[in-house]
């Protein structure tokens, strides 16, 4: 069985670990600072197994011995916003741990490709790839996939339809500047602009811009992480089963998309060597200027995160 390791055992890392056993994906190890968590979730969690028919082994631990060799390690590490932050807020603390964790898990695992998860998205994958000196195939966010999920669910809402029959892209950073592509967003291959209104279209990409804050002010205690958890696990599953699938991610760009050294979310093909090709879509002016707003919100940030240093 492959291994995996999820780093942070708190609500996103503990529900990846669980999806990631249930699908009989992977042998998974949890890893978090908090002593008892990460054994006391793993523990549960094995107890689940013989209901939930799999033999995946979790191990959960508060060092990185156990994950030595792993072939994915997912970073969640970090804490989460609360009402009224923007991920943005999230910066300086997160940017320590993800600093961290990536010196460990880089001498523990040196083969491993790193799904990182922990916000502010785009900005955190700059640390882990600096830290981690790791090509960039093998450094890559999590992001789009949530994001593009969120806009495929209210499709299907607005619509009626199956989500099996949308399919949809959001590009950029994983902020406010995001970049939802409805001219690419189909259900069942009929783009959605020949479904809907520009009024209906334009209210569900707001909604979709605004999809962790609207789960943020909900619950109050934290952010969203059933689907966060899913989509870094649909990342791992392409990853792990060599499936050549096209995913949004972000992805460190040298020229694509006229962007330079930077981390952002743009479609990628992932399979056993993690971002296999950086696919180039043909944009908009509109949307091409979208981007480069977007990139030029995540490039604040990284220089932000270098004034820390
Ligand atoms: P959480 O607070 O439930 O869990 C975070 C865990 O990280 C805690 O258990 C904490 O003890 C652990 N941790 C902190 N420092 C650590 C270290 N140095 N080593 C190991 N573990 C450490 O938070 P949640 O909801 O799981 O979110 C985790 C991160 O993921 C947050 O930064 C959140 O903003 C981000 N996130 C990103 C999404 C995306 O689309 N990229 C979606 C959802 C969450
Ligand atoms: C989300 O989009 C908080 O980034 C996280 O739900």
């Amino acid at each position: 069985m492959k291994k995996v390791t999820v780093v942070g055992a708190g609500n996103v890392g503990a529900t990846a670990a669980q999806r990631l056993a249930e699908k009989e994906l992977a042998d998974v190890v949890l890893v978090d600072i908090i002593e008892g968590i990460p054994q006391g979730k793993t523990l549960d969690l094995t107890e689940a197994a013989p209901i939930e028919k799999h033999d995946a082994h979790l191990t959960g631990t508060n060092t990185y011995e156990a994950s030595k060799g792993s072939d994915i390690v997912i970073i969640t590490a970090g804490i989460p916003r609360k009402p009224g932050m923007s991920r943005d807020d999230l910066i300086s603390t997160n940017a320590g741990i993800m600093k961290s964790v990536t010196e460990q898990i880089a001498k523990a695992s040196p083969k491993a490709i790193l799904i990182i998860v922990s916000n502010p998205l785009d900005a955190m994958c700059h640390v882990a790839y600096d830290t981690s000196g790791f090509p960039k195939n093998r450094v890559i966010g999590m992001a789009g996939v949530l994001d593009s999920a969120r806009f495929r669910a209210f499709i299907s809402m607005e619509l009626g339809v199956s989500v099996e029959n949308t399919h949809a892209f959001v590009l950029g950073g994983h902020g406010d500047t995001m970049v939802p592509l409805p001219r690419y967003s189909t259900v069942a291959g009929i783009p959605i602009t020949e479904l809907l209104s520009k009024d209906r279209i334009d209210a569900i990409v707001e909604r979709t811009r605004n999809g962790g804050a609207e789960i943020v002010s909900l619950l109050k205690t934290g952010s969203a992480y059933y689907a966060p958890a899913s989509a870094a696990v649909e990342m791992a599953e392409a990853i792990l089963k060599d499936k050549k699938k096209i995913l949004p991610c972000a992805a460190y760009l040298e020229g694509e998309y006229g962007i330079q050294g930077l981390f952002i979310g743009v479609p990628v093909k992932l399979g056993k060597n993690g971002i296999e090709e950086i696919i180039q879509i043909t944009l908009a002016e509109e949307e091409q200027n979208a981007l480069k707003n977007s990139a030029d919100a995540v490039q604040d940030l990284v220089e932000t995160i270098k004034k820390l240093q």
